[in-house]
């Protein structure tokens, strides 16, 4: 009995705990998943659900992506990194930031096709999905460019995403307004539909069209994108991580683990090093 109070305020406690961690998920702008193309040693992979991989489950607030060294954990931290800094610099400077060497070093080698990001994101648990599309080549020139970008979102009472922006070598279209405004894939349109042209193809077209009061839907996304935590993991950057999160519910963080020398009772056994990402990602490599 003398225990009873404590334990019903801890029970209380972690009760009002988990509801203000599911008010705030369901609020919570987040990745669901990811496709990756020509990055690396990244040739092509899929992480949780996508516009094409509908079936697949969503990823959760916390992925550990855990393997053998080589396999691409720290190429696929690096690919928020790389789309934060494209965000920041534009693609040819973000192809050189963070020694990353410049766009031959950073497509995978032999790819004949462009880099490629696929971000399948949710606003909150009551918003229907977006998803953005990101290729980045190299222009006649030889210099990295925004080969070609898209916006999508899926339309209340209509099966399929209309794209609402959608820009090819700096030119295309862009819907305004933050309503169900789109184009299907058969050219039929809704809303208010508004031809573009980028004066530069090195900047992302959603960061140009983002800054401008009327493209609500792509302000939106492009803050979701701003939002993001990036830190390279040090002990220092851990002190930090509290503050951090308090700053933003988004985050991505990396972290080098210590390698673990082989263990002499299971030779066989290869040393594996982990990712995680959380909040939706927090990533270690
Ligand atoms: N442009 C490229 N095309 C193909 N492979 C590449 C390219 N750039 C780097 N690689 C390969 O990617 C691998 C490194 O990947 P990464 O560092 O992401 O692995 P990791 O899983 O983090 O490894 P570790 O566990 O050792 O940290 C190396 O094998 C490297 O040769
Ligand atoms: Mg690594």
């Amino acid at each position: 009995m003398l225990y009873a109070i404590p334990c019903e305020r801890k029970r209380m406690a972690i009760r009002e705990y988990t509801w203000a961690n599911l008010r705030m998920e369901r609020n919570m702008g987040k990745i669901e998943g990811i496709k990756i193309q020509n990055y690396g040693v990244l040739k092509d992979i899929v992480l949780g659900k996508t516009r094409t991989n509908q079936r697949a489950r969503a990823l959760g607030n916390l992925v550990a992506v855990i393997g053998q060294s080589g396999n691409g954990k720290s190429t696929l931290a690096d690919a928020f990194g790389f789309i934060a800094d494209c965000l920041e610099v534009g693609v040819e400077a973000a192809c050189d930031a963070n020694n990353r060497g410049g766009f031959e070093r950073l497509i995978t080698q032999g790819a004949a096709e462009p880099i490629l990001f696929e971000l399948y994101y949710r606003e909150s648990s009551k918003t229907r999905p977006i998803t953005y599309e990101l290729e980045i080549d190299l222009d006649k020139t030889g210099r990295p460019y925004v080969k070609r970008e898209r916006l999508r979102q899926r339309v209340e009472k209509h099966g399929w995403p209309r794209t609402f922006m959608y820009l090819q070598e700096g030119a295309g279209y862009a819907f305004e307004g933050n309503d169900d405004g789109g184009q299907d894939d058969d050219g039929s349109i809704t809303g208010k539909k508004v031809e573009v042209q980028l004066s530069d193809i090195r900047r992302l077209g959603i960061v140009t069209l983002g800054a401008m009061k009327q493209y609500d839907r792509i302000e939106k996304f492009l803050n979701f994108l701003k939002s993001w935590y990036l830190c390279y993991f040090s002990p220092d950057a851990a002190r930090r991580l509290q503050n951090a999160n308090a700053l933003s519910p988004i985050s991505v963080i990396c972290s080098q683990p210590s390698v673990s020398p082989p263990d002499s009772r299971f030779p066989q056994r290869r040393n594996a090093s982990v990712s995680t990402f959380a909040a939706p990602f927090a990533c270690t490599t």
